[in-house]
C-alpha cells in the first residue's frame, strides 16, 4: 500500500506566543510517499534539491515514524520518499512539516487508529532531535492546520482556534543560517514581572483576537517581550524592515518561530502582497537571497 501526504508548513509563536501559539500556512509545505509492505525496517529517500541527512538516525523522520509504530503496535517495512519544499532551517516548520506527514500518512494508511492531535506528541519527536526540545507550536498546526494554542505541555493540551476569514500572511525567508539552539541561547532565563505582565496580556488579547476575529486587537496584541528584541540581531536590518511591512499595510509583523524568516498578518491579499513586495525589497537590497509567500491562511 501507498499514500502521498502533504502537511503545511507553520509559523511558531505568532509574535508574543513563545512555545505556545502556531499557524499553518496555507500552500506551502512538504510532500511525502509512503510505502508499506510485510517486514520490518525504513528507509528514507530524498527526492528533492534540500540537503536531508544520509543517516536516517539524523533525520526527524526517524523518530516520529518509530514512535507512531510502538504506539500502534505495529511491525512493517516502510519505504518513505520525501519531497522537500521547504528548506530546513528556515523558521517556517521544515522539520515538523517533515514529522507531521509522516505520521500522518501512517495514520491513514492503517486506518486511523489516532485521532489527530494524537498524532501531535509523536511528531515532537522530530522537533526534539532537531532542537533539543519537543516544542509543538510548529508540529500541532502541522498535523491539526488553523491557528492551535498549546495551553500546557504537561500533559499536552492543545487548543485548535478559529482562523479568522480575510487573514492572509507574507513570509520572508532570507537565506541567512539562525539556528534554533542560537536563538534559544539569547533569550533570558528570567523575565521581569512588568514584562511577562505585558506578554500574558498580549496572548490573551491575541486569543480574544483571534476567537472574536478582531483584527486590529491582534495587530495590537502580537507584541513580543520576550523573544523579539534578542533575536532580532540575528536578522540584518529588522527594525527598519518591520516599519516598511507596517507602513504597507500589515497589522503585525514578527519574526517566525526562531527565524530568520519573519512574517506579516495583513487582512487581504492585496495588503498582503504589498507587504511581501516590501520584504523581498529589503533583503533584495542587502543582497540577500530570499523566498517569499504570500496567500490566504
Ligand atoms: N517556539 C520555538 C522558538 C519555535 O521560538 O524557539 C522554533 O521553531
Amino acid at each position: 500500500k501507498t499514500i502521498r501526504v502533504f502537511a503545511p508548513a507553520s509559523s511558531a509563536n505568532l509574535g508574543c506566543g513563545f512555545d505556545v501559539m502556531g499557524m499553518a500556512l496555507d500552500g506551502i509545505g512538504d510532500v511525502l510517499r509512503i510505502a508499506i509492505s510485510e517486514g520490518d525496517g525504513l528507509t528514507i529517500r530524498n527526492a528533492s534539491a534540500a540537503e536531508l541527512p544520509e543517516d536516517i538516525e539524523k533525520n526527524v523522520i526517524t523518530p516520529a515514524v518509530r514512535a507512531f509504530m510502538a504506539a500502534a503496535g505495529k511491525k512493517a517495512c516502510l519505504e518513505i520518499v520525501v519531497e522537500k519544499k521547504i528548506r530546513p532551517g528556515s523558521g517556517i516548520g521544515s522539520s515538523a512539516a517533515s514529522s507531521a506527514a509522516a505520521v500522518f500518512g501512517l495514520n491513514e494508511l492503517y486506518g486511523r487508529p489516532f485521532p489527530l492531535p494524537e498524532l501531535v506528541p509523536f511528531a515532537m519527536e522530530g522537533e526534539k532531535l532537531i532542537s533539543g526540545t519537543a516544542h509543538a507550536d510548529n508540529s500541532a498546526p502541522a498535523v491539526m492546520g488553523g491557528i492551535v494554542l498549546i495551553r500546557g505541555y504537561q500533559p499536552l493540551d492543545m487548543v485548535r482556534l478559529p482562523v479568522p476569514d480575510s487573514f492572509c500572511f507574507s513570509v520572508i525567508h532570507p537565506h541567512i543560517v539562525v539556528s534554533t539552539k542560537a536563538a534559544r541561547d539569547v533569550l533570558r532565563k528570567e523575565i521581569p514581572m512588568r514584562e511577562a505582565v505585558t506578554q500574558w496580556g498580549n496572548v490573551g488579547g491575541l486569543v480574544a483576537g483571534i476567537m472574536t476575529g478582531d483584527l486590529p486587537l491582534i495587530g495590537r496584541s502580537m507584541r513580543d517581550v520576550v523573544a523579539e528584541p534578542y533575536r532580532k540581531g540575528f536578522i540584518p536590518g529588522y527594525d527598519d524592515l518591520k516599519s516598511a511591512c507596517l507602513a504597507a499595510g500589515a497589522l503585525c509583523v514578527n519574526i517566525s518561530g526562531s527565524g530568520p524568516s519573519v512574517f506579516a498578518l495583513s487582512d487581504s491579499i492585496e495588503k498582503a502582497q504589498q507587504v511581501g513586495k516590501a520584504m523581498k525589497k529589503h533583503f533584495t537590497a542587502l543582497r540577500i537571497a530570499n523566498d517569499l509567500y504570500v496567500s490566504h491562511i
